[in-house]
């Protein structure tokens, strides 16, 4: 049995998130926690709110609630909809933790004393009447180049010109509109990560399994000129974890905050710090999973996220935890996704294009989407969302292929032979060869889930489907009752076990249906088809089943449609 530790990046606090962020981490990291718990691993699989920085700040305003309040509530609302998708956290933890801030402090003081952190003064627009500084992007005012009235202190959006904030004529508050500002001289700490670089290097020249898409991204960064910079891990803002050395004052800090990408990975850690509080554990249960002095040397850890967090991921974070000098565990293995496209264009946050977590569970149920999702995962590259091929998807794969199959078998049983295995007849020829090429795509199925190829063991575990539907086909028990009835009970005993074999191998995708499919054949036997011919024996002959609901439904043209022009716009 092995130790697994998986983590999924951490969503931000600031609104539902919709199906192109599920699919790039907390689903794949479910479905890769799901499969591992199946196959008897002791997995300990971790998810938050991340809760700092100006989005959260500003989400609060606009909502009218103070930034602690909003927070505690959205993150139910986050949690909830996890449940709905069955995302199978043993926590769902929050970065605005206690366990978080005692961390995050406790990783700038080692980073202090190993000499890794440096002061630096800057000079930074503070707003009077708001009582804060102004990152660049909150400050407006008229371009210099253009005349531009709307600006932004980074940037101009009209004429494209990069600005600096003093640059700007008349600049304003884009929180409260008060042109009351001034310069003032600021101090903030820096992650001196350049000199951590040919450390990080030898660490990610070490993992040689990693898929290309998350090592590109990190040499990139790691050579390119303007990749591994010092960093700047503090901020002048109000809402976030103190800045302090260890639990000591940080003499010049006082007031400011950590930066948002600094504490956020640390809460991966502190989450199992949580977890362990949350259950009654000691310290030492959350440490054999991060500390390899307390037995995480033997742990293999995976992370999931989509792309544009991979740096985060293989610089900024090493950099923390390999600069603290201490026995952390670092990510053995990390799976990043491309980008999920909608309908033509791209899921949008800010113009509520696409499909929310909340509304996806309005309309279906969440096998629906975790398997569309799932088999269309982006991983060589975007894929995109459309309506035509959901529903092409489920009313094929699900409703047809497996659905079907669920309700034929059971339905033709029941009506012949009554709410028990039947006895007769022994398996034939067609059932010897069914039972060969199973075992060869289950072993097939098993790899791919191993090495987190989706897509892969998604269309392995169709293809499984279909093996049985095209069986069924060819053992047409409902003709062979008529001739030779014996011979159906055993076409029936073996499809009654394949309706087994089928749950426990979705489960990982499909986990409400596979509940469904096991609960119909009375068993909670869901042990993992590894030998396939005592597996196709295990519900015996005088075993009692019933027949479940329909499993899967199917999705109209009308309902196509209607969805399609539903979601395609501004979000109401
Ligand atoms: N909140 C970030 C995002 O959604 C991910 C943070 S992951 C962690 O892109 F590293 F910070 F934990
Ligand atoms: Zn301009």
């Amino acid at each position: 049995m092995a130790r697994i530790l998986i983590t999924s990046a951490i969503p931000y606090i600031n609104g539902i998130k919709h199906l192109g962020n599920l699919v790039g981490s907390q689903l794949p990291a479910d479905l890769f926690a799901r499969f591992n718990r199946a196959m008897g691993h002791e997995v300990m699989f971790i998810c938050a709110t991340d809760e700092h920085g100006t989005p959260a700040e500003l989400a609060a305003a606009k909502a009218g609630k103070p930034v602690d309040v909003y927070c505690a509530e959205m993150h139910e609302v986050q949690k909830d909809l996890a449940a709905g998708f069955r995302l199978s956290f043993d926590h769902f933890g929050r970065s605005s933790s206690q366990r978080n801030h005692r961390l995050t402090q406790h990783f700038a003081g080692k980073l202090a004393e190993n000499g890794l952190i440096e002061e630096v003064s800057e000079k930074q627009v503070f707003s009077i009447d708001d009582n804060r500084f102004l990152p660049d992007r909150y400050i407006t005012g008229t371009c210099p180049n253009c005349g531009y009235e709307a600006a932004r202190g980074d940037q101009c959006e009209n004429c494209t010109k990069q600005l600096d904030p003093t640059d700007l004529i008349n600049p304003r508050s884009s929180i409260s509109g008060s042109t009351n500002l001034e310069v003032r001289e600021t101090k903030h700490l820096y992650l001196r990560q350049r000199s951590l670089r040919d450390k990080l290097e030898a660490w990610i020249d070490s993992k040689h399994d990693w898929p290309i898409l998350t090592t590109s991204i990190a040499k990139k960064w790691l050579n390119d000129g303007d990749g591994l910079q010092d960093r700047g891990i503090t901020r002048d803002l109000h809402w976030g974890i103190p800045v302090k050395k260890g639990d000591q004052p940080w003499p010049g800090m006082e007031g400011k905050v950590f930066y948002v990408w600094f504490d956020a990975p640390i809460e991966y850690i502190a989450a199992t710090a949580e977890w362990a509080d949350a259950n009654g554990k000691a310290d030492a249960d959350w440490e054999r999973w991060w500390r390899t002095d307390m037995g995480a040397a033997d742990v293999t850890y995976y992370q999931f996220m989509g792309k544009d967090n991979v740096p985060f991921h293989t610089l900024s974070f090493p950099a923390t935890i390999l600069g603290s000098g201490e026995p952390w565990k670092m990510v053995d293995y990390l799976k990043s996704f491309n980008y999920l496209n909608y309908d033509g264009g791209q899921f949008s946050t800010s113009q509520g294009r696409g499909v929310f977590m909340d509304q996806a569970l309005s309309i279906l149920p969440a096998d629906y989407w975790r398997w569309w999702l799932l088999s269309h995962a982006p991983e060589s590259s975007d894929s995109e969302f459309t309506w035509e091929n959901f529903q092409t998807s489920v009313n094929k794969d699900l409703a047809d292929v497996l659905g079907n199959l669920v309700s034929r078998v059971t339905k033709f049983a029941v009506s012949k032979f009554g709410n028990d295995v039947p006895a007769g007849g022994h398996f034939g020829p067609l059932e010897t060869a069914l039972i060969a090429d199973l075992g060869a795509r289950i072993t097939d199925y098993t790899r791919l889930m191993e090495q987190m190829e989706v897509r892969k063991a998604a269309a392995e575990l169709r293809a499984i489907w279909v093996i049985g539907n095209e069986y069924l086909q060819a053992a047409a028990p409902w003709s062979v009752v008529k001739t030779d009835p014996e011979q159906a009970q055993a076409i029936i005993r073996l499809a009654l076990n394949l309706i087994r074999v089928y749950a426990v191998l979705s489960a990982p995708f499909i986990p409400d249906a596979s509940a469904t499919m096991l609960q119909a054949m009375g068993t909670d036997d869901q042990s993992w088809p590894h030998d396939i011919s005592a597996a196709m024996r295990a519900l015996p002959a005088g075993h009692a089943f019933t027949v479940p609901e329909n499993l899967f439904r199917k999705i109209t043209d009308e309902e196509r449609s209607d969805w399609q022009a539903r979601f395609s716009g501004v979000r109401t």
